[in-house]
Order: structure tokens, then C-alpha cells, then sequence
């Protein structure tokens, strides 16, 4: 049994949570995953107490983003998770040593069976944490896009433009669900780049949401996908892998 431990304080006022009682964190078990969101509007006191927790190395990355908006949600995503990982572990944040794969995916040196993955857009950032196997997070604002149909036409595969044209109404918002959900596949399996989105493809039926085919062979594990929404017009996917995992959203 995993320990205890008690909320931390730097999370107060960031973490978006109406439900939890805030006392106590909550212990991750084996089968489950947490989902957590955090507010990127926060006030500049906030931002540099958050800033105090990076390691050296994060604090220096983030001094070379010239857009301040970009710098302020680096450093609250990369503060929030090393808070996060810090309250699972049961250790300080300092302690928390965290490395990158050649593709960019991070993972914990301190314990490798903790699996996590973050994704921000505007102004929240949500996190997945699992003890069981990898998984992966994508969040998006649906906003306006002048060259939706450009988009569309690059990132998806025959079979799903077929299915935006029957359900042209809604193809924005669909547009940023499927690009959600091969987001977080490619986070999942940590891929970036090289595995472009038209070599994905996806299908939404009822809600269902299924890997129908990926090309040149990449990760045959069956993957489960759950799409979510956050209030503000946020639409996200998390990608896992067992099938009976319980999944517990933390605000
Ligand atoms: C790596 C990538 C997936 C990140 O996505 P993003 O939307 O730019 O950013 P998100 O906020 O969702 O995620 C960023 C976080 O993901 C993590 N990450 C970075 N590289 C990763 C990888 N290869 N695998 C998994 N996670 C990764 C990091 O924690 C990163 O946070 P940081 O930049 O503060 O260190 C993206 O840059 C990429 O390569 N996308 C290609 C796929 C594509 O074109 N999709 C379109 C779908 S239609």
C-alpha cells in the first residue's frame, strides 16, 4: 500500500478541484489512473513561487521563451508536475529527477513504474498518472481556424474526412477531437514527429473512440482512448492501455 501524504501547499489555488476535500493526496494504486487539471491563470506572486520549485536546468529553459505567456505556462505545467510526482513518491519536489527520450518523452529516473504525460492549451494543463504502464494526455481549446479545410485535408486519412463530410456541422469541433486523440496516441507511445498524424487513423462511433489502423507497424498494443471535456470549450483524450483501469479525475 502506497503512503499517505498530505496536500501539498504549492498546489493550493492551481489545481482545479471542486471535488477533492484538499486535505490529504490521493493515493494512486495499481489499476488506476489520475487525471489532474491545473489553471495557467494565475498571478504573478504565484507564478514565482511555482518558479522557485524548477530545477536548475527548467529554470534556465524557461528564461529562453521571449513570449511571456509561453514562458509563465512552462514554468507552471513543469512546477505543477514535479509537485505532483514529488506527492506520489513521497519525497521533495527537488528530489525529483526527471529525463527526456530522444523523442522528447519524459520520463522519472527516481521510479520507473510511474507513468505520467501533460498537455496545456490556453489556459489549463491536465495530467495523467499511472503506476501500471504509459500513457498519454492531449487538451485543446477549440478556437476558429481559417485554414480548417487545409488541415483536414493533411491530417486525416480518407475514411475520416468521409466521416467529417457527413457531419460537416460539428467539423470543428470534431476536427480538434481527432487531432486530440492522435495527439495522445503519439504521446502514449512517444513519438513525435516522425509518425505523422494521416498515418493514424481513428474513428468516433457513439462516442467510442478506436485506433482503427496505423501505419508501418508502429506499437500493435491495444490501446484504450478516453475522451474528455473541461469547462471553457476544452476537448482532450487520454490514451492507456488496460481496459478495466479506473479512471479517477481529480477535480
Ligand atoms: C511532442 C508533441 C506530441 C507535444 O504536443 P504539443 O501539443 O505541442 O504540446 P502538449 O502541451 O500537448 O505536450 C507537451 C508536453 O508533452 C511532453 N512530451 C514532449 N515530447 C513528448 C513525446 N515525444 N512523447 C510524449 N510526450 C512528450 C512534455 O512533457 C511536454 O511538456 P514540455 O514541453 O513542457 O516539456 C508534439 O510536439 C508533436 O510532435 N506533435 C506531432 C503530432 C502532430 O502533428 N499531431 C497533429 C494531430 S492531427
Amino acid at each position: 500500500m502506497y503512503k499517505e501524504t498530505e496536500f501539498p501547499e504549492s498546489l493550493k489555488d492551481v489545481i482545479i478541484q471542486d471535488q477533492l476535500d484538499g486535505a490529504k493526496f490521493p493515493q494512486l494504486l495499481k489499476g488506476e489512473i489520475h487525471l489532474w487539471t491545473a489553471s495557467l491563470a494565475l498571478s504573478a506572486e504565484k507564478i514565482d513561487a511555482l518558479r522557485s520549485l524548477l530545477s536548475p536546468e527548467e529554470q534556465k529553459r524557461a528564461s529562453f521563451y521571449n513570449f511571456e505567456r509561453k514562458q509563465q505556462s512552462y514554468i507552471i505545467t513543469q512546477a505543477v508536475q514535479r509537485v505532483l510526482i514529488a506527492a506520489y513518491l513521497d519525497i521533495e519536489p527537488a528530489d525529483v529527477i526527471l529525463i527526456a527520450s530522444k523523442k522528447g518523452k519524459p520520463f522519472l529516473i527516481n521510479e520507473l513504474s510511474l507513468f505520467f504525460n501533460n498537455s496545456n492549451s490556453h489556459e489549463i494543463c491536465v495530467y495523467a498518472f499511472s503506476r501500471d504502464a504509459e500513457v498519454g494526455i492531449d487538451i485543446e481549446k477549440i478556437r476558429e481556424l481559417p485554414d480548417i479545410d487545409q488541415l483536414i485535408e493533411k491530417n486525416l486519412t480518407s475514411r475520416e474526412k468521409a466521416y467529417f463530410l457527413k457531419n460537416s456541422d460539428h467539423k470543428l469541433s470534431l476536427f480538434f477531437q481527432f487531432w486530440t486523440f492522435k495527439e495522445s496516441y503519439l504521446k502514449a507511445i512517444g513519438e513525435g514527429m516522425r509518425l505523422t498524424p494521416e498515418n493514424l487513423e481513428f474513428s468516433l462511433d457513439d462516442g467510442n473512440i478506436t485506433l482503427r489502423s496505423v501505419k508501418y507497424g508502429f506499437e500493435a498494443t491495444d490501446w484504450q482512448f478516453l475522451g474528455f471535456t473541461r469547462e471553457g470549450g476544452y476537448t482532450g483524450t487520454l490514451t492507456y492501455q488496460t481496459r478495466d483501469t479506473v479512471i479517477r479525475e481529480m477535480n
